[in-house]
């Protein structure tokens, strides 16, 4: 019987090795400015965090959105593993926001003039969560009602609703989360751009500053209040 060369690639496609067929890096590694025809050299910097952020943002909604067809089927367990995966996907997002303070402001500018009326309000990824973010509250909600728990019940009487008040918690850090994003990216925003300025789609940047107050489970943080007024009341009896 004849022995396979191991080095050959075997799958079909473009690409030296299967390695370059299967995940197709000549066209992933085409999608960036080559430096030597870019406005700026650091264009390349600028484009790699972009991308990247889209692949981390597109995993995320994906599992998000799956972990909230699971919950229809109150697959818990399997819910709370995928929503673990999108807050990672949102924290390495958020970590490679540092890379753009690497450039210069004054240098940014000529990058800045390319963008057309590029904005981040576009972003794809960023879009299919503000889609699939409300779907997830709701089908949270309705766990609760099945069972006739408040999001209070569900943290006095965490330990009965194990599975449950994991979920709850993946949903507060999944809000957090995107809080925390919305922060990072307005700092960084206001370092390379400035915070009295207009954006290239003709957003004042202090806009996004507002942004960071939005909540999309606002009743998760409420219960907070709730919680210690509770605690109150009961320390007062
Ligand atoms: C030098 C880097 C950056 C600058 C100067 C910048 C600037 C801005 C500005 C001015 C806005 C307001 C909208 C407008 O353009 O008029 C905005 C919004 C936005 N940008 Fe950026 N941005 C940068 C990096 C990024 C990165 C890496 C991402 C990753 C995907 C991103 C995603 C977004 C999103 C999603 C919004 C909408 C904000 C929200 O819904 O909270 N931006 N950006």
């Amino acid at each position: 019987m004849a022995v396979d060369d191991l080095s050959e690639p075997i799958l079909p496609g473009p690409g030296a090795s299967d390695y370059e067929r299967y995940l197709r890096t000549d066209e992933l590694l085409s999608l960036q400015p080559e430096p030597e025809k870019s406005a700026h050299r650091d264009e390349l910097l600028f484009t790699t965090v972009h991308q990247s952020s889209e692949l981390w943002l597109k995993l995320a909604w994906h599992e998000v959105e799956e972990a909230t067809t699971l919950l229809e089927d109150a697959q818990l367990g399997a819910a709370i593993r995928l929503l673990r995966r999108a807050l990672l996907c949102l924290q390495f997002a958020t970590g490679q926001l540092d890379m753009l303070e690497q450039m210069s402001p004054w240098e940014y500018q000529v990058i800045r003039k390319k963008l057309g009326h590029g904005s981040g309000f576009d972003s794809p990824g960023f879009r299919e969560i503000r889609r699939v973010t409300p779907a997830l509250g709701q089908v949270f909600s309705a766990l609760l009602r099945e069972r006739g728990l408040s999001v209070v019940d569900l943290y006095v009487q965490g330990r009965e609703h194990e599975e449950l008040y994991q979920l709850g918690e993946c949903l507060i850090e999944w809000d957090e989360r995107l809080t925390l994003w919305r922060m990072r990216h307005y700092k960084v925003v206001s370092r390379i751009i400035g915070d009295e300025v207009i954006g290239t789609q003709g957003t004042p940047v202090e806009l996004l500053g507002g942004l960071i107050k939005q909540k999309f489970f606002p009743e998760l943080w409420d219960a907070r209040n709730r919680l210690t007024e509770l605690a109150g009341s009961a320390e007062d009896t």
